[in-house]
């Protein structure tokens, strides 16, 4: 055990002394008492660093104070120690009872700093929490490999875009791995992801823009919905007509935010190519094109592709779905290719009742209709990010993620095609 009395050190004489790999601490605080009393504090303690709004990282320590309703504070630390298992959480509070501590450390806080706080107290604290070695949420252990952005963008309205989200996200949720899956609805024109799944949602994109500078992993974990199926949801809460706009840099420091917890962040990006949807799309890991075979279709689906290459996506991020396809049509898919000058990666099959059957009762098509081709073909799709999220990816590129998918993945074609 170290020597327990607490000696504040000021590192270096400016931040940029500070090496960037020291534990980031977060605060989530409402007190602004409180608050100034531990940014002091950790500023003075050698070993560690208060977050900054740039770091998209996940933090190795947390200290949250307990809110009105302690059920929520208790929700907020389980829900954090689900998705990021290396970090650890202290909890501040004036009240003492001893059921709010005991449930406190059930949910997984580690330490308990009574308020008013005492320096020499969240000091020594903070030592434990150095000792104990959670110096860095380690490799493995929470810090994950940023997670898989799958962004999918509709070449027309109509064509399935929203539905395709939700369905694979639900299918990837249903792996062997049991992934952690949050689905975000980038679509400031007329989010209507909840319908899909029947949700409610009080939270929403919204409170984020509304603040941008409140944004940290406590904060995002309140804002997200909660589902039956395990997988988490953000909805825009931007329709045709409501005020307000989403903007880029809200879309990225929340994505970047989720990539860092979620194993897939999965992306309805709408059909509308604005400045938000093309951050969305920079960020993403793989670009899913949606379309259809029907001529107007087609014809967007040309433009926006031309768009993307000429934006300077590369061209092996972009990967063209068809949805609605009929075996029958293999002669007009083989034409739309040329014309499309791409290769469709996916071909859902065209099943209009189970499709409906699934949006209607706001449930997954694979849990609605689970012997139907289509929900089989998702889960095919599920199934291929799965094996290759087990295989080792190659260091800083795309092409341990992409390789499997090069060319056309004939086994997802419907029976016939
Ligand atoms: N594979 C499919 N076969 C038949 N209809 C489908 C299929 N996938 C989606 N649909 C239907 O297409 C319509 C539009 O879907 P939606 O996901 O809302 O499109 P978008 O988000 O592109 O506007 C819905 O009625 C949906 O049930
Ligand atoms: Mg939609």
């Amino acid at each position: 055990m170290k020597d327990k009395s607490w000696k504040p050190k000021r590192v270096g004489g400016d931040s940029s002394g500070i090496p960037s790999d020291m534990p980031v601490i977060e605060l989530s605080i409402r007190s602004a008492e409180c608050q100034a009393t531990l940014e002091g504090i950790i500023r003075e303690t050698d070993g560690v660093r208060l977050k900054e709004s740039q770091d998209y990282g996940v933090p190795a320590l947390v200290i949250i104070e307990l809110e009105e309703n302690p059920e929520d504070t208790f929700t907020l630390i389980r829900e954090m120690g689900k998705l990021n298992k290396g970090t650890e959480i202290f909890l501040t509070a004036s009240r003492l009872e001893s059921h709010i501590l005991l449930e406190a450390m059930r949910a997984g806080a580690k330490e308990f700093l009574a308020q008013p706080l005492q320096k020499q107290e969240v000091g020594d604290a903070i030592l434990r929490f150095l000792d104990r070695g959670a110096t860095q949420v380690r490799p493995g252990d929470g810090q994950r490999t940023p997670g898989k952005v799958l962004a999918f963008f509709g070449g027309k309205g109509g064509v399935g875009t929203t539905s395709i989200a939700v369905n694979l996200a639900a299918a990837i949720k249903k792996g062997p791995n049991n992934p952690s899956v949050v689905l975000v609805d980038v679509n400031q024109h007329g989010g209507d992801l909840p319908l899909y799944l029947d949700l409610q949602p009080t939270h929403s994109f919204r409170d984020i823009a509304t603040d941008l500078s409140r944004l940290d992993q406590a904060f995002l974990i309140r804002v997200l919905t909660k589902t039956e199926l395990g997988i988490q949801v953000l909805p825009s809460g931007y329709d045709d007509l409501s005020t307000g706009r989403l903007s880029p840099d809200c879309v990225e420091a929340t994505l970047r935010l989720l990539q860092a917890s979620f194993d897939y962040v999965i992306l309805d990006c709408g059909h509308v190519l604005d400045l938000t949807t093309k951050k969305a799309l920079e960020l993403a890991t793989i670009i899913f094109v949606t379309s259809t075979l029907m001529v107007p279709v087609v014809h967007r689906t040309k433009r926006i592709l031309e768009l993307l290459r000429g934006s300077g996506f590369p061209a092996e991020k972009i990967r063209l779905v068809m949805n609605r396809f009929s075996p029958s049509e293999q002669d007009v898919l083989q034409e739309t290719e040329e014309i499309l000058k791409q290769k469709a990666f996916w071909l859902f099959p065209n099943d209009y009742p189970s499709a409906s059957q699934a949006v209607n009762s706001g449930k997954p098509l694979i849990d609605v209709a689970p012997r139907s081709a289509v929900a089989k073909s998702y889960r095919d799709l599920a199934g291929s990010f799965d094996e290759q999220a087990m295989k080792p990816a190659s260091k800083g590129s795309l092409a341990g993620w992409l390789n499997p998918f090069k060319g056309r993945n004939v086994q997802s074609s419907p029976s016939g095609a």
